[in-house]
């Protein structure tokens, strides 16, 4: 349960203190110019109201031409600060550190399932260890959902068909809620779940007493060749008509349409569902989709195991 935490604690996450500053600062900015333009209006409607004596002739000479240049300019070069401080904070959200953790979360209608590399699933939780980076890769069964974590003030879109991904480093242990921020039908409002992040120790030992069939790689290798794919692509001499997979994860190919596409996971989630939309130049296009003998998990497990394969090796036996 949520143990009486609030959900907005201060300092859970490493980055949330950065999106704090952020918000206030903008917050205080936006109060200030208010401030100045609501009571610049107030004082002169009175002072220059109809029949007061006021002065209405030409500017007193401190308004110089100097004056209103070096006004501008400051104000755009403040704007411009603003614009960095903003884009540098929220494109620090996209790219996780290399040696972060890998987690995979499938959203469906309406729960959360994740996957740990250790092949330990959860459903509506997510543990997490303090002080190390866990990058999320996200995508969904069926419609749009939102992941969202207030504590750690991260949102990201989560769709179907590709993968989005974001990245948190937790700093203090505690539970936090989890919500689904985009409206995805009846039960929405109930799609909840939460983060449980523990000291390093702790996590290692709640990892040790889950239940662990296979890891995600190994899961990914009984599906390989439960489905039958290495006998296209581990086969060798005439029957060679498919690439070998080993080692391709992270490499450029070469589609037959001319174009280059780097071997990343929405590259693959699309080879094994939609093979038509990047056929590989060199090969014939004869690969069926697998859309419906796989689900979003198994092609989680799948492509873990393909991204485990060595160069020049076809499938593990
Ligand atoms: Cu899932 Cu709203």
């Amino acid at each position: 349960m949520r143990g009486g935490l609030p959900i907005f604690p201060v300092e859970a996450d490493a980055r949330s203190v950065v999106t704090d500053h952020l918000f206030f600062g903008l917050l205080g900015l936006s109060v200030a110019i208010i401030l100045l333009v609501v009571s610049l209006v107030v004082v002169f409607s009175v002072r220059y109201r109809r029949g007061s004596s006021a002065k209405r002739g030409e500017l007193p000479e401190i308004v110089s031409k100097e004056f209103e240049i070096g006004w501008t300019v400051a104000t755009f070069f403040l704007f411009l600060f603003v614009f960095w401080w903003v884009s540098s904070s929220q494109l620090s959200g996209f790219k996780a550190p290399a040696n972060a953790l890998e987690i995979h979360v499938v959203a469906k209608q309406w729960m959360w399932k994740t996957q740990h590399p250790s092949g330990v699933r959860e459903i509506n939780a997510l543990h997490a260890p303090t002080g190390v980076p866990v990058r999320l890769v996200m995508t969904s069964q069926d419609v749009i959902h939102s992941f969202y974590v207030p504590a750690f003030r991260m949102k990201q879109d989560v769709l179907p068909g590709r993968y989005t991904e974001t990245w948190f480093k937790a700093n203090r242990p505690g539970t936090y809620p989890l919500y689904c921020a985009e409206y995805c039908g009846t039960d929405h409002s109930q799609m909840l779940g939460e983060v449980v992040v523990m000291r390093p120790a702790d996590y290692g030992r709640w990892t040790a007493v889950q239940p662990q069939p296979n890891d995600l790689a190994g899961q990914g290798g009984v599906l390989y060749r439960s489905l039958g794919c290495g006998s296209c692509h581990d086969a060798a001499g005439p029957n060679h008509n498919a690439p070998s997979l080993g080692g391709l994860y992270g490499q450029q190919v070469m589609l037959s349409d001319g174009r280059r596409a780097l071997v990343d996971e929405t590259f693959l989630h699309q080879a094994i569902v939609q093979p038509d939309r990047n056929a590989v130049a060199g090969y014939p296009a004869t690969m069926p989709s697998y859309a419906k003998a796989i689900d979003e998990e198994g092609l989680n497990a799948l492509i873990a195991y393909l991204k485990s394969l060595p160069a020049h090796a076809g499938g593990r036996s």
